[in-house]
C-alpha cells in the first residue's frame, strides 16, 4: 500500500531515511566520539522499549521512509537486538535495514543479526596497527575488531563497508594499507571528514583534513573512476580504484557539503528526534509517546517536525552549535 502522506520539509527534500540509534553506550571511547570517563549516559528508564521504537518506525514507515539504520553508541550493546531487528524489518515499506558499528562484537553477533534481517553494516575502522588503533578507540582491541569483520564476510553481510575518520598526523599515513585492507576483504572504503560535534568532535577537528586534497593526492597516482554503488544514495561520492579493484567512498561534510540532498532524520534513545546532525532542532517523542499520544497524532507530530529541518548544517560558520556527543545520535 503506497503511503498516505510523505514527509516533505520546506526545502522541497524528500525524508525517507531514518538513523535510530538504539543506545548511547559504547565499549570504545574514539577521541572524537566520546569522551574517556563520560559517565553521563541516559538511564535505561528513558530508552524508548522496543514497542515505542516499532510504533515510532512503523509511523515514519507509514510516512513513506523506507530505510533505516541502527546505530549508537555502539548497537550491539543493546540486549536482544535481533528481536528490535525483527520486529523492525516484518514493518510493511522498510525495504533496508543496515547497521553501524565499531564490530567488535560482531564474532558473538553477525549471524543472528543477519539471520534477523540485517543485510547490511558499516564498521568504523581507522587504523590497522594494533597499538595505535587502541589509543584512537580509549583501548580498543584491533584483533577483535578484524575477527568481527571476517564473521560479518562469512555470515554473508554484503556489502560492507569501512568507515574511517581521516585524521591529520594521526592515521594519514595509513590510508593505502586500508585501501589494500579493503581491496583484500572485499569491502568498500570510506573516508570521513572530522565533524565539530560536542567537545570531542571539535578537538578531532584540530586533526582535521581536507578530503579533496586526498582525492587530488590518489587521482595522481592510481585511476579513479567517479562509481554508483547500489544502495549509495547517501552523503558519500565514490570511485572505483581501478589499480586495486576497490571501491572508495569520500564523505566531506566540512569541505563539500551535502545538506541539498540531505533524506534522514535521527531518533536517539532517549526519543528525540534530531532533524539534523549539525544543529539541536529536535522533537522529544518520548513523553508523547508515554502519555497516549494517538497515531494519527504521532503522524501529524512527525510530519510537523519535519518543518524544523534546517536547510544546511553550519559546521563551518558555527563549529560551536552542537552540544551533544556523536555517539547519541549516531553519526
Ligand atoms: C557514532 S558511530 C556509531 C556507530 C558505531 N559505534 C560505529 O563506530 O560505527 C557512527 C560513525 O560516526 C563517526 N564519528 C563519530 N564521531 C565523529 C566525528 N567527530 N567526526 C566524524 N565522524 C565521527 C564514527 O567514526 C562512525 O563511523
Ligand atoms: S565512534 Fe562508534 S565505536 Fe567509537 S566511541 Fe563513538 S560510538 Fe563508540
Amino acid at each position: 500500500m503506497p503511503p498516505k502522506k510523505e514527509l516533505r520539509d520546506r526545502f522541497g527534500r524528500s525524508i525517507k531515511y531514518v538513523r535510530l540509534s538504539v543506545t548511547d553506550k559504547c565499549n570504545m571511547r574514539c577521541f572524537y566520539c566520546l569522551p574517556k570517563g563520560f559517565k553521563g549516559f541516559e538511564t535505561p528508564k528513558n530508552w524508548l522499549t522496543f514497542d515505542e521504537i516499532e510504533r515510532v518506525i512503523r509511523a515514519f514507515t507509514q510516512l513513506g521512509v523506507s530505510r533505516v539504520r541502527l546505530t549508537g553508541g555502539e548497537p550491539l550493546v543493546r540486549k536482544n537486538l535481533p528481536d528490535l531487528i525483527s520486529r523492525l524489518t516484518a514493518l510493511e515499506g522498510l525495504d533496508d535495514l543496515s547497521l553501524s558499528t565499531n564490530a567488535a562484537l560482531l564474532t558473538q553477533h553477525a549471524e543472528a543479526i543477519k539471520q534477523a534481517g540485517v543485510s547490511r553494516i558499516n564498521v568504523s575502522l581507522d587504523s590497522l596497527q594494533a597499538e595505535r588503533f587502541k589509543q584512537i578507540t580509549g583501548n580498543g582491541s584491533l584483533s577483535a575488531v578484524l575477527a568481527g569483520l571476517q564473521a560479518a564476510k562469512e555470515a554473508g553481510l554484503a556489502p560492507i563497508k569501512i568507515n574511517t575518520v581521516a585524521m591529520k598526523g594521526v592515521n594519514d599515513d595509513e590510508f593505502i594499507d586500508l585501501i589494500d585492507y579493503c581491496a583484500d576483504m572485499g569491502f568498500t572504503l570510506r573516508f570521513i571528514e572530522t565533524m565539530p560535534v560536542g567537545d570531542t568532535g571539535r578537538e578531532a577537528s584540530n586533526n582535521y583534513l581536507d578530503l579533496q586534497t586526498i582525492i587530488s593526492d590518489l587521482s595522481t597516482r592510481f585511476t579513479l573512476i567517479p562509481d554508483l554503488l547500489p544502495n549509495g544514495g547517501g552523503p558519500a561520492r565514490y570511485y572505483r580504484i581501478v589499480e586495486k579493484d576497490v571501491n572508495l567512498g569520500f564523505i566531506t561534510p566540512i569541505s563539500q557539503h551535502f545538506c541539498e540532498t540531505c533524506n534522514r532524520v535521527r531518533l536517539s534513545v532517549d526519543g528525540v528526534l534530531y532533524l539534523c546532525l549539525g544543529d539541536e532542532h529536535k522533537i522529544e517523542l518520548r513523553p508523547l509517546l508515554r502519555d497516549g499520544i494517538t497515531d494519527s497524532e504521532l503522524a501529524d507530530v512527525l510530519a510537523e517536525a519535519i518543518n524544523l529541518k534546517p536547510e544546511r548544517h553550519e559546521f563551518k560558520e558555527k563549529p560551536d552549535s552542537v552540544i551533544r556527543f556523536m555517539s547519541m545520535t549516531g553519526g
